[in-house]
């Protein structure tokens, strides 16, 4: 999960800065504020403390601050310091390299790209003290987002206006994608299925599969380390959700089919899930019961729709690189060769479920990857170095993509 320090300068536009973390949080970044004296006059630490579920950090000889972090070491426990709002003081300050304050302070110490959204009166941001001050932070490698052209709180209309909270985060999308090694499938979106689902039959009883969960699960944490933001739409498991990933919990084929449909558009579909091929057809209201002498209930099953062939079937919004699984007792290579073709989708991996196979449950998997051009076959690993694996050869199909 990518960390950002944020500086809450004073202005108006400050309320605007809560926004601003509330979508940062949605977005999986772990957000950590620090409001400046003036920025408390706007906005009350404790709004910004309940929306970064962080503490909030104000005073630069703060006693309990010392003790568990060094103010220094703020700045650099960040991945990117955004200011948000900055004005035209503080930017004066950055640009003088003064550090009377703790916001000045962190921003003179910080080893990180500093992002900046500046807010102020129009006459102020175009006095030539203030764009002076600009174009030097420019050329120290300090990022900008707007301000933009509007009407603002003076009543007067210009350049001047804090940049939508929406617009400052696609900024800072772009500047941790361009500024974190590794992160190389930043501001692509992935959907992955995982773990089984469960068809009732009736109130208590289901139908299932012996499914963990453990190999999508360790893709959509793969994924999300490398930068994507990822949608985990998992079926029934006893796993923790995996880091930085948003999850949706379904227990039907159904249920999982409609999660993921409502999660595109994305960039990658990694169908993991063992979804149940059946179900009953009318699940009984309550529960089914005995009666003496009476012959055991017959189940009329019907077929579940068939996620990933919908997906690379959905026009438009199919995902650009569409990755199914195949769980095989026999045959494994040619029946999943074939299986990649039926599906529709460009790759699969394939693995042996049969007897004496302890992929599904286990800690391990060996696996074939199947693409257009041909079978890999990849040594037994544990199911979290498939996932890296797997999550390597994707980024180099986008560096591939893109070159
Ligand atoms: N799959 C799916 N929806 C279904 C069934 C399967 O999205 N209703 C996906 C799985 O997530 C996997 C791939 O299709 O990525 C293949 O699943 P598998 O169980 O191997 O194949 P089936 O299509 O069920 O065919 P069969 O059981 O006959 O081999």
């Amino acid at each position: 999960m990518s960390k950002i320090l944020l500086i809450v300068a004073g202005g108006i536009a400050a309320y605007k800065s809560l926004e601003l973390v509330r979508l940062a949080r949605k977005d999986g970044l772990d957000v950590t504020a620090v409001l400046t004296k003036s920025g408390a006059e706007f906005i009350t630490p404790l709004s910004l403390q309940a929306l970064t579920e962080n503490p909030v950090h104000q005073d630069m000889f703060s006693l309990t601050d010392e003790q568990s972090m060094g103010h220094i070491a703020l700045s650099r426990a960040a991945d990117l310091v955004v200011v948000a709002p900055a004005t035209a003081n503080l930017l004066a300050r950055m640009a003088c390299g003064l550090a009377g304050d703790l916001a000045s302070t962190l921003l003179l110490a910080t080893d990180k790209r500093v992002l900046v959204a500046p807010s102020m009166n129009m006459r102020m941001w175009l006095h030539p003290a203030t764009q002076e001050n600009v174009a030097k932070l420019r050329a120290r490698g300090v990022l900008f987002v707007g301000p933009d052209d509007g009407d603002m709180a003076c009543h007067e209309f210009g350049p001047g206006r804090l940049a939508e909270p929406e617009v400052i985060l696609l900024a800072i999308q772009t500047a941790l994608s361009s500024a974190a090694p590794g992160k190389t499938l930043a501001g692509k979106h992935a959907i992955v299925t995982s773990g089984p689902t469960q068809e009732p039959i009736d109130h208590v009883r289901f139908i299932a599969n012996r499914s963990s969960g453990k190999q999508g699960h360790a893709i959509a944490e793969a994924l999300a380390a490398a930068g994507a933001r990822v949608t985990l739409v998992t079926g029934p498991v006893s796993l923790p959700d995996p880091v930085g990933c948003d999850v949706v919990e379904v227990e039907t084929a159904r249920e999982m089919q409609a999660a993921v449909m409502a999660a595109l558009p994305a960039d990658i579909a990694v169908c993991a899930a063992a979804v149940g091929d059946w179900r009953v057809e009318t699940v009984h209201e309550g529960k089914i019961k005995k009666s003496p002498g009476a012959a055991p209930p017959l189940l009329h099953l019907v077929e579940n729709p068939d996620i990933l062939a919908g997906l690379a079937r959905a026009g438009g919004v199919r995902p650009r690189l569409l990755i199914g699984f195949a769980a095989e007792t026999q045959n494994l290579r040619d029946t999943a060769v074939q299986k990649r073709v039926r599906k529709g989708c460009d790759w699969l991996v394939a693995n042996h479920v049969g007897v004496g196979s302890d992929v599904m449950g286990g800690e391990n998997n060996q696996v074939h990857l199947i693409t257009a051009h041909g079978v890999e076959d990849w040594p037994l690993l544990a199911k979290t170095a498939v996932a890296e694996k797997l999550v390597s050869r994707i980024a180099a199909h986008f560096a591939g993509e893109l070159s």
